[in-house]
């Protein structure tokens, strides 16, 4: 069987080809025209994506060795994300569906992320333990099977990578944050300054817009302005943060390791790519003697792969997705986070 998936939510286009259960091209294009905003231009983000899915579509089925009829299934991504992103590769898909008389399937973005540490040779046996952790999203969940996905807790306000980049903006270190903070923190204290993470009211809920405040009050009460802080003394800032925000993800994913009966543990998202928290999850899954899959960096950020993964599965279960006029499909029936 083969299967494209084309994502395009945030700020990536990409375009994945999965034959016969392996994955036989995933290309994806970083859109660079939102670093000098300071974060993702919803309307910028919509235009580049135009101007990309059909070129990396073509290129795609070219690695595969594919015709344009020769796809027995069509994924994308139907949300969440932003609107008009979403549009473009969603009608995109439709369009190619109705065009070669395949079928076509609506992914969630979320359950794309869930799922990518299925696309290792080394997979997560269920039931495991899994963090998506995103610009967009920070959910702890308990995935029971490819179709019961409990969520245990998600984040109240701001996502783990967009404190990241919020943080990464303040500092004046550019977008995306995540890699800039921790390649600015890189072997530096974490005790220079104690930014504390807020504590909620589900034991397994998140919040992270309490801890890039106190960033600002503390710049705020030592210099005044970002601008005035001394060179030096960023990358010790950035440390700082960095340590809070990966040491509330550990402590709650520990608290869950301790509570639920699991057979792995799996970090998915953009925010994975983070060394500290691949070392901490590496720690935890030593120490609780759990199977870890965290996916290789390609399919950590967004990628086309993980939607054409989550794609197949539901299209197995027997879903479908109609191409009527609606161009924004409903995803009650295409999600199973309860
Ligand atoms: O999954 P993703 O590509 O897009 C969303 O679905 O949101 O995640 C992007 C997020 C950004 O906030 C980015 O700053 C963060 O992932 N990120 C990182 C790192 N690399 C990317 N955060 C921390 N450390 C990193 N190395
Ligand atoms: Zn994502």
């Amino acid at each position: 069987m083969n299967i494209i998936g084309i994502e395009s939510s945030c700020d990536e286009t990409s375009a994945a080809v999965i034959c016969n259960n392996k994955i036989v091209s995933n290309l994806i294009y970083s859109q660079d025209i939102h670093e000098k905003y300071g974060g993702v231009v919803p309307e910028l983000s919509s235009r580049a994506h135009l101007q990309k899915v059909l070129p990396l579509v073509k290129k795609s089925l070219d690695e595969a060795g594919l015709k344009l009829n020769q796809v027995d299934l069509i994924c994308a991504t139907a949300g969440p994300g932003l609107i008009g992103a979403l549009l473009v590769g969603l009608t995109f898909a439709k369009g190619y569906a109705y065009s070669c008389n395949k079928p076509f399937v609506a992914v969630n973005h979320i359950e794309g992320h869930i799922f990518s540490g299925f696309l290792m040779d080394d997979k997560p046996e269920f039931p495991f333990l899994c963090l998506v952790v995103s610009g967009g999203h920070t959910l702890l969940l308990l995935v029971e099977g490819f179709t019961q996905i409990k969520k245990l807790g998600s984040t109240i306000d701001d996502a783990a990578g967009e404190a990241f980049d919020k943080v990464s903006k303040l500092l004046g270190l550019g977008y995306p944050g995540g890699v800039k903070i921790q390649n600015i923190a890189l072997n530096q204290k974490t005790d220079f300054a104690d930014f504390p993470v807020a504590q909620c009211k589900n034991e397994f809920d998140f919040s992270f817009s309490g801890v890039k405040t106190s960033v600002l009050r503390f710049i705020q009460k030592e210099f005044e302005k970002p601008e005035n802080i001394p060179v030096d003394l960023l990358p010790l800032i950035a440390a700082s943060f960095q340590k809070s925000v990966v040491k509330a993800l550990i402590d709650k994913t520990e608290k869950a390791l301790r509570r639920f009966n699991i057979k792995s543990l799996s970090l998915v998202g953009g925010v994975a790519a983070n060394q500290m928290l691949r070392l901490g999850f590496q720690e935890l899954s030593v120490r609780y003697k759990k199977k870890l899959v965290i996916p290789d960096f390609r399919f950590c950020g967004d990628n086309g792969a993980m939607i054409a993964f989550r794609g197949m599965q539901l299209h197995e279960v027997g879903i479908r997705n109609s191409l009527d006029f609606n161009a924004y499909p409903s995803l009650k029936d295409n999600t199973f986070i309860n």
